[in-house]
């Protein structure tokens, strides 16, 4: 049997982070090595071919470092890729190994969240366009009405410092807007972007009253740990210290002076290269 080795937990770039803490608070035993892609963020924007093959590379990257299980924390990886890595270059790459993303686990979940039976979603231009969160949405509960809004100024306004600063309001608000004249009975409303829960403080300013916000990363945490208990034999090939290691394709300085405001805690990072 084959070294256990940590869990992998990939993101173009900080975002990744929010999720990755969420799933140490649940899970901190478990020993984890993140990579950020900074150097080639953000994905937002980019086409399905492009967030395909950096993905594809990150995974095998993981892999190469022992990871026996990668996570894509990253909802436009997740979108763009995910489905082919697991259907196509698995079986190819390491037919042992798992990768899971980040859109399932919420999509499982968030039919039963609303009253009203409207959903609306923000995201990436990318993972918008994917239409992944209304494909999934419709699989697990069909009578469910998804409305998409991209919110492409958001994870600037993150990655620059103004998440909370005046004038993030009016593009929060913009979007807010456009989401609710499109469709006035959305009840609940998903941040499908691993940036968004650090705009979470604005966005609950300006959503109608009574509207339930729902983040990710809990929920990524909790479906991980159900994973987990069953496959036991994915469960074994985890390591167990505790341990946590950082990567980044950019400079780690330039890594570390943003990682911390993500993750909640300082992060010392190691620089590495494609
Ligand atoms: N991590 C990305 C996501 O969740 C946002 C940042 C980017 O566009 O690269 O979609």
């Amino acid at each position: 049997m084959s070294t256990a080795g940590p869990i992998g937990v990939f993101d173009s770039g900080f975002g990744g982070l929010t999720v990755l803490k969420e799933i140490e608070r649940l899970l901190p035993e478990y020993d984890y090595l993140y990579l950020g892609d900074n150097a080639r963020s953000p994905y937002g924007s980019r086409s399905f071919e492009t967030v395909y093959g950096y993905a594809l590379e990150a995974v095998a990257w993981l892999f190469d470092r022992g990871c026996h299980l990668a996570i894509l924390a990253c909802n436009t990886a997740s979108a763009k890729a995910l489905r082919s890595i697991q259907q196509k270059d698995l079986a190819r790459m390491a037919p042992e190994k798992r990768v899971l993303g980040v859109i399932r686990p919420v999509t499982e979940t968030v039919g039963a969240m609303s009253g009203s039976g409207h959903i609306g979603i923000f995201g990436t231009t990318g993972t918008v366009d994917s239409r992944s969160y209304m494909i999934e949405i419709e699989r697990y509960f069909p009578q469910v009405q998804v409305t998409q809004e991209a919110c492409p100024i958001w994870v600037p306004l993150v990655e620059t410092g103004e998440a909370v600063s005046e004038g993030a309001d009016f593009f929060i608000r913009q979007h807010i807007d456009r989401l609710f004249n499109a469709d006035p009975l959305i009840d609940t409303v998903v941040l499908g972007c691993t940036h968004y829960p650090l705009l979470e403080t604005k966005i609950m300013q300006y959503l109608p009253s009574g509207v339930r916000l729902v983040s990710q990363g809990a929920i990524v945490a909790r479906s991980l740990q159900d994973y987990l208990e069953r496959h036991p034999e994915m469960e074994k090939r985890c390591s167990h210290d505790g341990t946590r290691r950082f990567f980044t394709s950019e400079k780690a300085p330039v890594f570390d002076r943003l990682a911390g405001f993500f993750h909640g805690t300082d992060v010392s990072s190691c620089e590495m290269h494609w």
